[in-house]
């Protein structure tokens, strides 16, 4: 696991852009795998300037959302299939259907969380998987005590995430839905590369534990620590538990410039 700590959220998007840029040039038919969250939005500011000024195209690019509430309906603004769309995929130029997410709405929830892995698989899988973390470590929607080998599937929702989430339902924590279905560990596993960003006091715990701590189901982002191409873009304040800061600093500092995250 790679930790580069950056001064601030526009030097994570402008790191993770490059990424994903160069990602797009060795292959322009790249599969991203897209979150959620606020701490993604710097990347998605930069990726959707670079594409307008030219110098980027998700004209062959698929992507896969990470998440999704069950039982919101289709015009819901919290929807993350509505949220994706605005914050990123309707910025950009990604061919009509080339991003998909889960169906929150499916009648037979089971068969839906099992088509969805059947179009990752059938896709060729992710090459780049952007992700977030919440505040008790749960990365997409696998909350503590997830499967470490869990596939997408439906998942209660805990409190502390339903209270962390209730800022983008007006505060009212009844209007939060109770359940999600979510691409499981092992299925965020199965990427190729994984770009996890965090900001903020509030994730150094999370963080602390997801790259430092044992890996164990009470906090799911620790399961990264079995992932061979992890990247962890923080700004200090998320870093700010981490025990091995001043080496990542270090190691991060040393790296030749030609070499990517
Ligand atoms: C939600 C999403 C996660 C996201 C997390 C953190 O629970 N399901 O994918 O990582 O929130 O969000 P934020 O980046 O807004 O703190």
């Amino acid at each position: 696991m790679e930790v580069v700590i950056l001064p601030d959220a526009r030097s994570i998007g402008s790191l993770a852009a490059d990424a994903i840029g160069a990602l797009l040039q060795r292959n322009p038919d790249a599969v991203l795998g897209l979150a959620t969250g606020s701490s993604p939005l710097a990347i998605y500011d930069e990726l959707a300037a670079r594409c307008a000024a030219g110098t980027m195209s998700f004209a062959r690019a698929r992507g896969f959302t990470l998440d999704e509430y069950v039982g919101l309906p289709a015009d819901h603004p919290e929807r993350y299939r509505t949220v994706i769309d605005t914050v990123f995929v309707n910025r950009v130029d990604f061919a009509p259907g080339a991003v998909q997410g889960p169906d929150g709405l499916a009648a037979d929830i089971p068969a839906a969380c099992a088509a969805y892995e059947a179009a990752i698989a059938a896709a060729g899988g992710v090459d780049l998987q952007i992700l977030g973390i919440g505040t008790d470590g749960h990365i997409g929607f696998n909350e503590p005590g997830s499967s470490l080998a869990s596939r997408t599937r439906i998942k209660t929702l805990t409190r502390q995430t339903r209270i962390d989430n209730a800022r983008f339902f007006g505060d009212d924590l009844d209007a939060v839905p109770t359940h999600c279905l979510t691409q499981g560990l092992g299925t965020i596993m199965s990427a190729r590369h994984i770009v996890l960003v965090a900001a903020g006091r509030g994730k150094a715990e999370a963080v602390h534990h997801m790259a430092e701590g044992a890996v164990t189901a009470m906090w799911p982002a620790s399961i990264l620590q079995h992932h061979p191409h992890v990247t962890v873009l923080l700004d200090g304040a998320a870093a700010s538990r981490l025990q091995l800061i001043d080496y990542y600093r270090e190691a991060y500092e040393s790296k030749p410039p030609w070499q990517g995250i």
